[in-house]
């Protein structure tokens, strides 16, 4: 099969190029092992990956369009094109930059003005919460929800997905003491379609996004603090 290549190297090339390469294709083969039959056997394009099992999150890449997480993407035998995430500066060929939104997102994760529980707080503990908080954590920031997002695409304001986890994974928290609805506004909540894209792209079955979204942005709403809710 042909696998055309999205490439660039912005310390020496203009503008993106492709790059078509012949590659045997083989029962239950993925995207990741296409890439890198690429690189074994016909020159060093640049790729990342660490777990090859959807813990690192760090394989994502576009596949024939769609933002894919290539360890665990099975690839038909065909024709294809893999290109870098859509959203994210260019490293190099399929490596992206993704180092602004994973600092804001691990700052978003800090819990803030942690208090001690009483006894009434453990009692009346809602275990719905916790469970939303135990899907959350199955999130392995690979970024990809961040790049498929049409609110991200039309609002340069809004944070993207991943970082709006971090936001809910605090919200459901009953030790974190700031106001994680004003958090969420100010980080454009408001502008997400409910879509449900994110739920799509995710391989983190577990989660279920657009449910926490609703959930703040109802809370918002209820507490009138913004105009188009
Ligand atoms: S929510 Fe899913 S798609 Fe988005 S960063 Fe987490 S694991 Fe990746
Ligand atoms: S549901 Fe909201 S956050 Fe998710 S992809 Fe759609 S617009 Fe983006
Ligand atoms: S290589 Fe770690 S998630 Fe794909």
């Amino acid at each position: 099969m042909n696998i055309t290549v999205v490439r660039f190297d912005p310390t020496k090339d203009k503008e993106p190029y492709e790059s078509t390469y012949d590659v045997p294709w083989f029962e239950r083969m993925t995207a990741l092992e296409a890439v890198a039959y690429i690189y074994e056997n016909h020159e060093p394009i640049a790729f990342d990956y660490s777990c090859h099992g959807r813990s690192c999150g760090r394989c994502g890449m576009t596949v024939d369009g769609e933002p894919k997480l290539t360890c665990i993407a099975p690839i038909s035998d065909g024709d294809h094109t893999i290109a870098p995430l859509k959203g994210y500066p260019v490293i190099r060929d399929l490596v992206v930059d993704q180092s602004g939104v994973q600092k804001l997102t691990s700052r978003l994760y800090n819990r803030v003005q942690t208090h001690t529980l009483s006894k009434d707080e453990i009692n009346t503990f809602d275990m719905e919460n916790y469970e939303k908080i135990f899907q959350i954590s199955w999130c392995t920031r690979c970024g990809r929800c961040t790049s498929d997002c049409p609110a991200v695409a039309a609002d340069p304001e809004y944070v993207g997905p991943m970082s709006m986890l971090a936001t809910a994974y605090r919200y459901y928290d009953i030790n974190d003491q700031a106001d994680r609805v004003v958090e969420a506004l100010n980080n454009g909540l408001a502008s997400c379609i409910q879509c449900g894209n994110c739920t799509t792209v995710c391989t983190s079955k577990e989660l279920d996004h657009v449910t926490y979204w609703k959930q703040i942005l109802a809370e918002a709403k209820e507490r009138g603090l913004h105009s188009d809710l």
